[in-house]
């Protein structure tokens, strides 16, 4: 029986490699994408080949608290388990605090971290009671050293660390390891979508002067949803190519 994940926002950016890697490491994946994106989603499922065995599409709005409770509830039924959750999906907002609207920040917080709850709620007892079970958070580099025009992002980014200490603290009796993922810049259309000398003054900053591949943020993701990663818990594994160590 093969062991199944489920990625948030699993299509497009770093969120298509991970759904990638963890099926090469023998996963089924259960590709969540947002409900009015079901068009793109078949289309990258197909241009994948992807089969129904390996990958399932799922539609979640993951900041719409009700909605995930019952359709994951589902999900686990018709599953059977879930063995590692990747909470992935996330979005930017970037302006200067100044100027930051009342929706820009909710915007943030709600996708990047009250989806952690909406996500997590619903799967966590179940994970707890298989036992030997994964929860991996995608943060970011700029919820640990903060960016300039990213009040809202590095708020919930951060949050996401303060969550995953919390929730391995609770996970660790039962076996369910929770670590965050800390990219840095990698080259994704949320980072390609940063004005270019903005994107050039960035990566001037990078000790290793180069973005991140989607592909290397995925290999961190895959080895802390191991077995080989079973004794680490609660902690925040950088992939940021030397842009800040802490
Ligand atoms: N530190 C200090 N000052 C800075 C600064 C910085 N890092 N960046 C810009 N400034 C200054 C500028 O020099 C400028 O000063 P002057 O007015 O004196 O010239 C002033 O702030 C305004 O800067 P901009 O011209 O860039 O202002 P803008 O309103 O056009 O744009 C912004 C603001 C949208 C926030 C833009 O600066 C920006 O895109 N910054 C990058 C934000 C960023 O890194 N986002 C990451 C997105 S990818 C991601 O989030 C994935 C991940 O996890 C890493």
């Amino acid at each position: 029986m093969s062991k199944v994940a489920l990625v948030t926002g699993a299509k497009g950016g770093i969120g298509s490699s991970i759904t990638q890697a963890l099926v090469d490491a023998g996963f089924r994946v259960v590709a969540t994408y947002y409900p009015t994106g079901e068009k793109a989603a078949q289309e990258w499922f197909a241009a994948n080949n992807y089969s129904s065995e390996s990958v399932r599409l799922f539609p979640l709005d993951v900041t719409d608290t009700n909605y995930c409770q019952e359709a994951l509830a589902t999900l686990l039924q018709e599953e059977g388990h879930i063995d590692v959750l990747v909470n992935n999906a996330g979005i930017t907002k970037d302006t200067t605090f100044k100027r930051m609207t009342a929706e820009q920040w909710n915007a943030v917080i709600n996708t990047n971290l009250n989806s952690l709850f909406n996500v997590t709620q619903p799967l966590f007892d179940s994970m707890c009671k298989k036992g030997n079970a994964r929860i991996i958070n995608i943060t970011s580099v700029n919820g640990l050293k903060g960016q300039f025009g990213q009040a809202n992002y590095s708020a919930a980014k951060a949050g996401m660390i303060g969550f995953t200490k919390a929730l391995a603290a609770e996970g660790a009796r039962s076996g369910v390891t929770v670590n965050a993922v800390a990219p840095g810049y990698t080259g994704t259309p949320m980072v390609e979508a940063i004005k270019p000398e903005v994107l050039d003054s960035i990566k001037a900053e990078i000790p290793m002067r180069r973005l991140a591949l989607p592909q290397e943020v995925a290999a961190a993701v895959t080895f802390l949803a191991s077995d080989a990663a079973a004794y680490i818990t609660g902690e925040t594994l950088s992939v940021n190519g030397g842009l800040y160590m802490h």
